[in-house]
């Protein structure tokens, strides 16, 4: 492996990014085990300044951030700069979540004593990254973690390592020691090794369900060491006795086609009420059709960019096409009009009539359409997947998003809203195979740290009163 590359290449021209040998899992635990302890004993106040730092940091690198983030994923440059901005506001809202989800707390008790509720880091935990948002999802992780006293070992995508590794530096620019935050540059087989270190004491995972599970399955022997998985969605989004079709339309679009469809709670699946279908879809297809596709600096800006890579335009291509063969009718087909480049249109197909519709994420602008009469039918459609991450109701009837909410499986749940841009200051996770009940965000700082409990007094004093003999 030590003679190999991970080359990054920008989607929307091809050329070559960033590049780097690939990394050693041995070597940045064995850094990271070494300088744990050190952060650990810090103060919290020393952790949260120096992540403050940090911030500033990329506030003050946020044009260079934004345009790397823009160029190695093909985003927008308007997109990235919000990832930008998630990554300056996550260190304010990790303070405030620590405090507020494993703060030190104090229950007096009987006789002087006392009871201490107080958390403490793992150790060192690994943390697998995502290319969607290569900066604010496994900072979303390392945050909560360094500010916890853990040190980390990040394994950025090998889609997106620029991002990644821009990110390290700005920790330790902010005073995060080296050995607290390690980069290792790798693909999958760096990944596998980094999670099968016999000295981490976690792993915070972002990605698709398939590296999830794999995970899952090679931490079953492991119940010592700490595993959140942030995993994809097949996401609902449900169209039902709305009077104004035009902004459920825009409201359906902006699920299924912001990030060119690369987010885990975009919208998959679009359910609509029967009577609702043709207004709907023809609102639909006015704008989608108006939706610029273009690389991340274009002017005028693009809605979306390109997909990752050409590999991912390829596995679109073949999936709407299965979907086709097998009973889909297109709406609006998957165009790509450069053939060696990764840009894709928005694509729709109506997939009502298909029996044994796929369960799968499918990770970019493509939206499946099912027409339905019944609204417990469409939730029992929304329901049909093995996923939940988020699903949203688009209804001006309260009573109905009473049940929606009643019903769905999906740990973000949404009324007249899209099924993405969820909000870092909340919980993120989902249940089924999204996740494994430990969500991300706001609840981050639960996996970060573990609590102990302690009854304390200041001075030893005890009795038996029952079972003894006279001594
Ligand atoms: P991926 O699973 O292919 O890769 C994620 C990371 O895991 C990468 O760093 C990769 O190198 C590493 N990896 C791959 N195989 C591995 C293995 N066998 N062992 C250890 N590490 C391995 O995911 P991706 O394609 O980069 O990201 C897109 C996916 O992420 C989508 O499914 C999307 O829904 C999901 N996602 C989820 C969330 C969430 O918070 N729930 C957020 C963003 C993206
Ligand atoms: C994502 O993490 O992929 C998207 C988050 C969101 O937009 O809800």
């Amino acid at each position: 492996m030590a003679d190999q590359e991970i080359v990054s290449t920008e989607p929307a021209t091809g050329a070559v990014l960033w590049r780097r040998p690939v990394g050693n899992a041995d070597a940045e635990v064995a850094a990271a085990r070494a300088a744990w302890a050190g952060w650990a004993a810090r103060p919290f106040a020393y952790r949260a300044e120096t992540l403050r730092r940090f911030a500033n940091v990329v506030r003050a690198k946020a044009d260079a951030f934004t345009d790397l983030i823009a160029r190695e994923t093909g985003k927008p440059i308007w997109e990235a700069r919000g990832e930008v901005e998630s990554v300056i506001a996550k260190v304010e809202i990790s303070i405030a979540a620590y405090a507020d989800r494993t703060a030190q707390r104090r229950v007096d008790a009987p006789m002087g004593s006392r009871m201490a509720v107080r958390h403490k880091p793992h150790g060192v935990l690994a943390v697998l990254g995502p290319y969607n948002f290569p900066a604010h999802l496994p900072n979303g992780h390392i945050v909560p973690a360094l500010l916890a006293g853990n040190a980390v070992v990040f394994k950025p995508s090998e889609k997106t390592p620029a991002a990644g590794a821009m990110l390290v530096d700005c920790y330790r620019a902010a005073g995060v020691p080296e050995g607290c935050v390690r980069l290792l540059v790798g693909g999958a087989a760096e990944g596998k090794a980094l999670a099968a270190h016999p000295d981490i004491d976690g792993l915070l995972f972002t990605g698709s369900a398939h590296t999830g599970l794999a995970l899952n399955r090679a931490f079953a022997d492991h119940p010592e060491k700490i595993l959140a998985l942030e995993m994809g969605g097949n996401n609902p989004i449900v169209v039902w006795d709305t009077p104004d079709i035009h902004t459920a339309a825009i409201l359906v679009a902006q699920s299924a086609f912001t990030s060119a469809g690369q987010r885990c709670t975009a919208a998959r699946r679009l359910i609509v009420e029967g009577r609702l279908y043709d207004a709907l879809i023809d609102q639909l297809k006015r704008l989608t059709s108006r939706i610029i596709v273009g690389e991340p600096h274009a002017d005028p800006a693009p809605f979306m960019g390109p997909v990752i890579d050409n590999e991912a335009a390829d596995q679109l291509t073949e999936s709407f096409l299965a979907l086709l063969m097998n009973g889909g009718r297109a709406i609006r087909h998957l165009e790509r009009p450069i053939e060696a480049r990764p840009f894709l249109y928005p694509a729709m197909i109506d997939v009502t009539a298909m029996q044994n519709r796929p369960d799968l994420e499918l990770f970019g602008p493509i939206l499946q359409v099912i027409r339905c009469d019944d609204f417990d039918e469409a939730i029992a459609i929304a329901n049909d997947t093995r996923y939940g991450l988020s699903a949203s109701l688009i209804s001006q009837t309260p009573a109905l998003y009473d049940r929606f909410w009643a019903n769905i499986r999906a740990g973000v749940v949404n009324w007249n809203k899209p099924t993405n841009g969820a909000s870092s200051g909340a919980p993120f996770g989902g249940i089924g195979w999204s996740g494994n009940h430990r969500p991300s965000a706001y609840y981050a700082a639960d996996y970060c740290a573990y609590p102990v409990v302690s009854n304390e007094a200041e001075a030893a004093r005890a009795s038996i009163g029952i079972g003894l003999r006279d001594g």
